[in-house]
């Protein structure tokens, strides 16, 4: 079994600033200390995409720094929010043929960081440059496959944020059809809205995000909901056969949020209030 920690959108942005109300660079912080103090033993740390909310490179100097802190591997993806060309100045060593795509082995897995980028836009691509990486990694797997990308494949039917969805989801769901079996699971960010469901049969989730909190406003067909529910990430336990996603939310402990803990330890009693009709 391996245990991995998925933070998103954490969306740094230049110290002082707020986004929906909330500080950014301290949400980060306070995921990242909730995290490894709660999950020290995770193999790994990877952050979805959305890392700086308009992509200056003051923004990529702070999380690279951060990260030399973090005692994880912390693996990084691209959102729309991010600037490519910025970002591989900073962290070069993520770039493959021009984007930012890799391969991570884990104990018993192969974690696929895939790229959704695209230029001048907020919606996902999924080109065929990108999709031939895709297929040349699935074809060679010699483990089960972990995705991770930004963008998600699968509408929300939520109208303003489907315009922004990965708009290539087909291109990627045939690479992932061509090798059958071989993707276990797909953690993917963006929508700011705790996820899960599945696409050309393999399962996704994703956690609401590190700092500004969606809402799934069926009703409103002109613009994005928003809530001031907690910040979050997640937490999945790996096993050969299985996966179970958690969404922390760790802002409603850091923010004072009371955690009970039932029953007292005494069992009887506790069958006794619960269970003894
Ligand atoms: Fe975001
Ligand atoms: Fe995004």
């Amino acid at each position: 079994m391996t245990k991995i920690i998925q933070i998103t959108d954490i969306h740094i942005t230049t110290p002082g600033n707020t986004i929906g109300g909330r500080d950014p660079i301290a949400n980060f912080d306070r995921a990242l200390e909730h995290a490894l103090a709660q999950h020290g033993d995770a193999e790994a740390i990877f952050v979805t995409g959305d890392l700086s909310d308009w992509g200056d490179a003051s923004d990529y100097l702070h999380l690279r720094e951060r990260l030399a802190t973090v005692p994880l591997p912390v693996h990084l993806a691209l959102g729309n929010h991010d600037e490519r060309h910025v970002f591989a100045r900073h962290f070069p060593d993520l770039m493959t043929d021009g984007f930012c795509q890799y391969r991570v082995d884990l104990k018993g897995h192969i974690a696929l960081v895939l790229d959704t980028w695209a230029a001048g836009t907020h919606a996902g691509r999924f080109c065929e440059a990108r999709a031939a990486w895709l297929d040349g990694q699935l074809g060679a797997a010699d483990a089960p496959v972990l995705l991770f990308m930004h963008h998600n494949p699968v509408p929300l039917g939520l109208g303003p944020m489907d315009k922004i969805m990965q708009l290539d989801a087909d291109r990627l769901g045939d690479v992932i059809d061509r090798h059958r079996g071989v993707v276990k699971h797909i953690f993917h960010g963006h929508c700011h809205l705790p996820l899960s469901g599945s696409f050309r049969g393999v399962p996704f989730s994703a956690p609401r995000g590190t700092n500004h909190a969606g809402w799934a406003d069926f009703n409103n067909t002109a613009a994005f909901g928003s809530s001031d529910l907690p910040e979050s990430y997640a937490v999945a336990l790996i096993g050969d056969r299985d996966v179970m996603v958690h969404m922390i939310e760790f802002g409603y402990q850091a923010n004072g949020g009371t955690i009970r803990s039932e029953p007292s330890g005494d069992k009887a009693e506790w069958d006794r209030l619960t269970m003894v009709r």
